[in-house]
C-alpha cells in the first residue's frame, strides 16, 4: 500500500450542522445496512453516499445572517494524521466536536468539507447503541458488525465465545438489543468492537459508562490491542486514562484543533485551560522587582528532576520549585518559604527553607536560588497555585510575598506504584500519597 505507514489522514475536515434539519443519513449503520440488504438496489445509492467525501457548496460569504444563525460548525478546518499502531486521545470539552469527528471517521455522517483518507478496516463504539439493531438479539447483533466489518461468518464464529465473555451478557443472547439496560448495550458493543480485529478502532467515551471493573477491562483490552501494532483513537474526559493510554494527544475547541503533540503535555496544558498560569516568572528590572529593603525576587520557577522550567507533571515525578533572590544587604538571617495551594484554594501545605548550610546563618548580599524538591506521589491530581515568600528573622519582617506566582499541574496515572493503582477515578483529598499497606489472614 502507498500510505506510507499513516492510519488516518484528515485534511481541512469541517461539518456544517443546519439546526433544525435532521441529517439525511441514518445514524445507524446496521439500519442502513439491513435496509440495504433488503432492498439492495434502491438502498445501493444511499449507502453509498456515506462514503463519498464530496465537497458541499457551503460559501461562508454568501451566507446571511439569519442562516448563519441555524449553522453550527461542528468541525472547522481540522487536520491531523495518525500513524499505523498509534494510540491518540481526542480530548476537548461538552461540545467540542469530539464525537462529530469520530462520526465521521466511523463513516456515520458525511462531512461537509475537507479530505479523510483511512488506511484499514475501521471498527467503532459511538454513543450507546451505535451500530446495534435495536430489533435484532444480541447474537445477530455481532454476526451483523461482523458483516459491517466484512468478515467472514467463519471468522465471526471463531471469535464469538470470546466476545461474549468479554461482554458478560451470555443470558441474553437470545433478546433483542432493545431489552437491554444501557450498560449491557456497551458491554457487548465494546467487546465486539475490539474483538472483531479492526485495523483501527475508534472508541468514543466508553469509560463514562459501566462499573469500574468494566472501564478497567476496557483500558486493558485498549491496551492490548495498541501493543498489537493496530492504531486506536479514543475519546474521554478522563484524563488519567487518556495519558495512560494514549502516546499522543488531539485537543478540539468549538470544532477547531488548539494543539497536538504528547499526550502528558497536552492534557496538562487542557487541564491548565482557563487558569491564569505560568510555571515561570520573571522580573527584568529591579525597580519592578517586589521586595524589601534586604531582599527582592527576581525569578520563580517551576522545574523537573532535570532542572528544566515545566508546568505539567506525571503525579509519580518530583517537582521543584526554585526562587532566585538578591540579598540587597547583607548581614540577616533568612527564611524563604512556599506555600502550596490547590483549585479549591486549600492550602496544601507550607514548606520553609531549611537547608543547614544557611539555617540561622546571616546570608551575604548577593544572588541566591532555593529550590525546594516536592516528592512525587504525594500532591493529588489537578492545578497547584504557589505562595513564594522571604522574611528576615530577630525580628521577622517581611521582604517579598507573592500570592499565585506561579502554577503546576499534578496529571493522575493508573500506573501500579501509585496512590490510585488500576483505580479509574480520581482518588478525593487533598494529599494523594502512595502508602504501604499489609494485610494479615488468618483462616477461618
Ligand atoms: N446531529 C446534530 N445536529 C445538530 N447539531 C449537532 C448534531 N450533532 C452534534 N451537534 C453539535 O455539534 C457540536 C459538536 O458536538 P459533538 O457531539 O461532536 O461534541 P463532543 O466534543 O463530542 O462533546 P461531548 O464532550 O459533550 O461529548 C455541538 O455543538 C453539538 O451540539
Ligand atoms: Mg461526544
Amino acid at each position: 500500500m502507498s500510505n506510507n505507514g499513516i492510519a488516518v489522514n484528515v485534511e481541512a475536515l469541517s461539518k456544517v450542522y443546519r439546526l433544525g434539519v435532521k441529517e439525511q443519513t441514518s445514524e445507524h449503520m446496521s439500519e442502513l445496512l439491513l435496509d440495504f440488504l433488503r432492498s439492495p438496489v434502491q438502498n445501493f445509492r444511499k449507502y453509498r453516499s456515506l462514503y463519498k467525501f464530496d465537497d458541499v457548496e457551503l460559501d461562508e460569504s454568501s451566507v446571511t445572517e439569519a442562516q448563519a444563525e441555524n449553522i453550527l460548525w461542528a468541525l472547522r478546518g481540522v487536520s491531523f494524521s495518525v500513524r499505523e499502531g498509534e494510540v491518540v486521545g481526542i480530548i476537548g470539552g461538552n461540545g467540542a466536536g469530539k464525537s462529530t469527528l469520530l462520526k465521521i471517521l466511523s463513516r456515520i455522517t458525511p462531512p461537509t468539507r475537507g479530505k479523510v483518507d483511512i488506511h484499514g478496516r475501521v471498527s467503532s463504539l459511538l454513543e450507546v447503541g451505535t451500530g446495534f439493531h435495536p430489533e435484532l438479539t444480541g447474537r445477530e447483533n455481532v454476526f451483523l458488525n461482523g458483516t459491517i466489518l466484512g468478515m467472514r461468518k467463519k471468522e465471526v464464529v471463531q471469535k464469538f465465545d470470546e466476545i461474549v465473555s468479554f461482554s458478560g451478557v451470555e443470558k441474553f443472547l437470545d433478546t433483542p438489543v432493545k431489552r437491554y439496560s444501557s450498560g449491557m448495550r456497551v458491554r457487548l458493543a465494546f467487546a465486539v468492537a475490539a474483538h472483531l480485529e479492526p485495523e483501527i478502532l475508534i472508541v468514543d467515551e466508553v469509560l463514562a459508562v459501566g462499573d469500574a471493573a468494566f472501564q478497567q477491562k476496557c483500558m486493558n483490552k485498549m491496551q492490548a490491542v495498541g501493543k498489537e501494532g493496530r492504531t486506536v483513537l479514543f475519546v474521554s474526559h478522563n484524563m488519567p486514562a487518556v495519558t495512560s493510554l494514549c502516546d499522543r494527544v488531539i485537543w478540539l475547541d468549538q470544532g477547531q484543533k488548539v494543539t497536538e503533540g504528547p499526550a502528558q503535555e497536552i492534557v496538562g496544558k487542557y487541564l491548565l485551560e482557563g487558569v491564569e498560569t505560568t510555571a515561570h516568572r520573571v522580573w527584568k528590572s529591579a525597580a519592578s522587582a517586589p521586595g524589601g529593603k534586604f531582599a527582592q525576587l527576581r525569578e520563580v520557577r517551576v522545574v523537573s528532576e532535570a532542572g528544566s522550567v515545566k508546568g505539567h507533571y506525571d503525579i509519580q515525578e518530583p517537582i521543584g520549585i526554585a526562587m532566585e533572590y538578591d540579598v540587597l544587604q547583607g548581614g540577616e538571617v533568612m527564611l524563604p518559604h512556599f506555600r502550596i495551594r490547590n483549585d479549591n484554594g486549600v492550602l496544601v501545605f507550607v514548606t520553609l527553607d531549611h537547608d543547614p548550610e544557611w539555617y540561622q546563618r546571616p546570608r551575604p548580599a548577593g544572588r541566591y536560588v532555593s529550590t525546594v524538591r516536592i516528592p512525587g506521589n504525594l500532591l493529588n491530581e489537578g492545578p497547584h497555585f504557589v505562595e513564594c515568600s522571604l522574611i528576615t528573622r530577630h525580628p521577622d519582617i517581611p521582604q517579598f510575598h507573592e500570592t499565585d506566582v506561579v502554577t503546576f499541574a499534578v496529571m493522575g496515572s493508573m500506573e501500579p506504584g501509585t496512590a490510585r493503582g488500576d483505580w479509574p477515578g480520581r482518588l478525593k483529598g487533598v494529599v494523594s500519597p502512595a502508602l504501604q499497606w499489609e494485610t494479615r489472614y488468618s483462616e477461618a
